[in-house]
């Protein structure tokens, strides 16, 4: 889809760029880029193509978004990202989220993500349900990552997220990283998933989806054997992710 990115003011375009040394700073002192990089992921992704509904429209900081099964523990980010924002009250919180997606890649090693501004705040959050399911497989996974307007590339070279973090018990009920460096943005997950099971680390039946279906594994193996293809495809993925719904011209 074409892109029409709207015009901002010389000041909001400084906002940006001040903002993102302060984020820059924030995620190095407190080692939350995982997290800040799964909020960003969930604001975006429970955009529908066909209604234009949800996306990266701010709305994941009201009590009833994060309230939704799949953000247990993302009030947490909304909580850390609050004294930044603050100092920025002329951005979005749709771009102030996403831009803090693109900064938490960045800091930790992975590839530079472009940034556009000027996503308005929605009101309205969608409805609960269309975040992935970890418990699922590749149907799956194409049937929510096709309504979000995303293709298969997409899909495993965004899973490559799972190279920062980990899961909380407490919060999705599984528990541990994907990784042994779970704060720094490299192409170990594809490396870990083809190498199977090992103690302390930590795959989703989500994430083994990807090595069984024939269209996903060879790009598990590619991005596995090749992380400037796997930089390259997932910028170009978190790209399209950050703007889902965003500037778009028919
Ligand atoms: C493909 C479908 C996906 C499923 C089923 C899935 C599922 C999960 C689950 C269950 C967790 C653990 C949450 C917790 O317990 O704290 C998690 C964490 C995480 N996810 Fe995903 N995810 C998917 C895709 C993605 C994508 C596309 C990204 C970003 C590009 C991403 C980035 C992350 C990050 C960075 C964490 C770690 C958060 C932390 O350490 O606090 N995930 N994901």
């Amino acid at each position: 889809m074409g892109k029409s990115y709207p015009a901002v003011s010389e000041e909001y375009q400084k906002a940006v760029e001040k903002c993102k040394r302060k984020l820059r700073g924030l995620i190095a002192e407190k080692h939350c880029a995982p997290i800040i990089l799964r909020l960003a992921w969930h604001s975006a992704g429970t955009f529908d193509v066909k209604t234009k509904t949800g996306g990266p429209f701010g709305t994941i900081r009201h009590p009833a978004e994060l309230a939704h099964e799949a953000n247990n523990g993302l009030d947490i980010a909304v909580r850390l990202l609050e004294p930044i924002k603050e100092q920025f009250p002329i951005l979005s919180y749709a771009d102030f989220y996403q831009l803090a997606g693109v900064v938490a890649v960045e800091v930790t090693g992975g590839p530079e993500i472009p940034f556009h501004p000027g996503r308005p705040d929605k009101h309205e959050p969608p409805p609960e349900g269309r975040l992935p399911n970890a418990t699922k497989g590749s149907d799956h996974l194409r049937d929510v990552f096709g309504h979000m307007g995303l293709s298969d590339k997409d899909i495993v070279a965004l899973s490559g997220g799972h190279t920062l973090g980990r899961c909380h018990k407490e919060r999705s009920g599984f528990e541990g990283p994907w990784t042994t460096n779970p704060l720094i943005f490299d192409n170990s997950y594809f490396k870990e998933l083809l190498s199977g099971e090992k103690e302390g680390l930590l795959q989703l039946p989500s994430d083994k989806a990807l090595l069984e279906d024939p269209v996903f594994r060879p790009l598990v193996e590619k991005y596995a054997a090749d992380e400037d293809a796997f930089f390259a495809d997932y910028a170009e993925a978190h790209l399209k992710l950050s703007e889902l719904g965003f500037a778009d011209v028919e």
